[in-house]
């Protein structure tokens, strides 16, 4: 275990916000994390950091769980079940998949942070979400250092959403997940997300595209689209796509008849708050050291100087700008550390 006081944590954030831990703990075994739970405390459990805003400096002990290890623990003709320590990097771990050959986490490329920040939110792009792969969360109570294990269903998943954020909150620390991962002849390849077929259209890949294919297809958007954090700062997505109800969009098509939007049930439907954020005007726009990304207006960026009550600022502006205008309430996706 490794263990500092006073500890900055700018480089362990992608905004590259400054802040101090008073204590700080990195666990490099699952006993270290088991020795350090008690029911006194309430520490901070960080992930890779790529989904948190640092509001102020944090007055407790901060944990980061770092063990590190991918094992296929179980395998059949059609399927295997990786198991996957909770420090591994998120993106390392397609890389892994992709060379194994194994199916599923394809469209989840690229996606900064680390294995066990992936369950908390249900992380998904381009068509997929981590439950749809997920078998199980192994945690460690905090207070208790007693072991638990989720199971796909008991994770109430939800868009970017799941129990760990809400009944669970700060309660357990994911110390690693099980992933049901398909063989080669099993692969569900899911290129329906536009911008993917778009992709292979032009790389002229007309038959069903591979896993690696796709792989690629998702880094090239991604790239083409999001800021790299460890050039500019930020945290991927900052707001949420709101959800509104079927009625309240009618009427907002008849103001905006270019309304973007994507259907969710009969009663509900999706809104791309980075369409609702670039019509109000906000893209490419820049306060001080804050700004809303030039290719992408969903995403917040930060030129490394900014601190997290500027960005936390400048974030409550475009909520404002954009309820104003469309009387919707946009809500952040990152999280905001007090
Ligand atoms: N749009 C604009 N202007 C913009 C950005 C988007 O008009 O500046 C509109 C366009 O109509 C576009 C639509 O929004 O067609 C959707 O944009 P995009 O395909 O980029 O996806 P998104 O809804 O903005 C979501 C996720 C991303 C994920 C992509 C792809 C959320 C909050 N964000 O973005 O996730 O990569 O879909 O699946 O659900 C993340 O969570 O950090 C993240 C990057």
């Amino acid at each position: 275990m490794k263990y500092f006081e006073n500890y900055s944590l700018k480089d362990l954030n992608t905004f590259g916000v400054e802040s101090f831990a008073s204590s700080f703990y990195s666990f490099e075994n699952v006993y270290e994390l088991i020795d350090s739970c008690h029911p006194s405390k309430d520490p901070f459990v960080l992930g890779g950091g790529s989904n948190i805003l640092l509001l102020n400096d944090i007055d407790k002990e901060v944990w980061s769980y770092d063990v590190k290890g991918i094992e296929v623990i179980k395998e059949n003709s059609d399927h295997v079940l990786v198991e996957v320590q909770g420090g591994e990097v998120w993106h390392d771990l397609v890389l892994w998949t992709i060379d194994e050959n194994f199916g599923g986490l394809e469209n989840l490329a690229l996606i900064p942070g680390k294995v066990g920040a992936a369950p908390i939110q249900n992380i998904g792009a381009y068509g997929v979400e981590l439950k749809d792969v997920l078998h199980c969360v192994h945690c460690i109570n905090r207070k208790t250092g007693l072991p638990l294990t989720f199971f796909n269903d008991s994770c109430e998943f939800g868009y970017r959403d799941s129990i760990f954020k809400r009944k669970c909150k700060d309660t357990f620390v994911i110390t690693s997940i099980v992933l049901k991962l398909s063989k080669p002849d099993y692969h569900i390849i899911n290129d329906t997300y536009g911008a993917i077929g778009k992709v292979l259209e032009e790389k002229k890949i007309n038959r069903t595209p591979t896993i690696k294919e796709i792989s690629k297809a998702v880094i090239d958007i991604r790239s083409s689209k999001l800021p790299d954090p460890n050039k500019i700062g930020n945290a991927g997505s900052f707001f949420k796509n709101p959800i509104i109800d079927v009625s309240q969009f009618v009427l907002l098509k008849k103001s905006f008849e270019n309304i973007a939007s994507y259907p969710v049930s009969d009663k509900k439907v999706k809104i791309p708050a980075g369409w609702l954020i670039d019509q109000a005007g906000w893209k490419g726009k820049r306060i001080g050291h804050v700004g809303c990304y030039e290719n992408q207006a969903l995403v917040i960026t930060s030129d490394g100087k900014a601190s997290g009550k500027e960005i936390f600022d400048f974030s409550t502006q475009v909520i404002n700008s954009v309820y104003s205008k469309y009387g919707i309430q946009l809500e952040r996706e990152v999280n905001m550390v007090k």
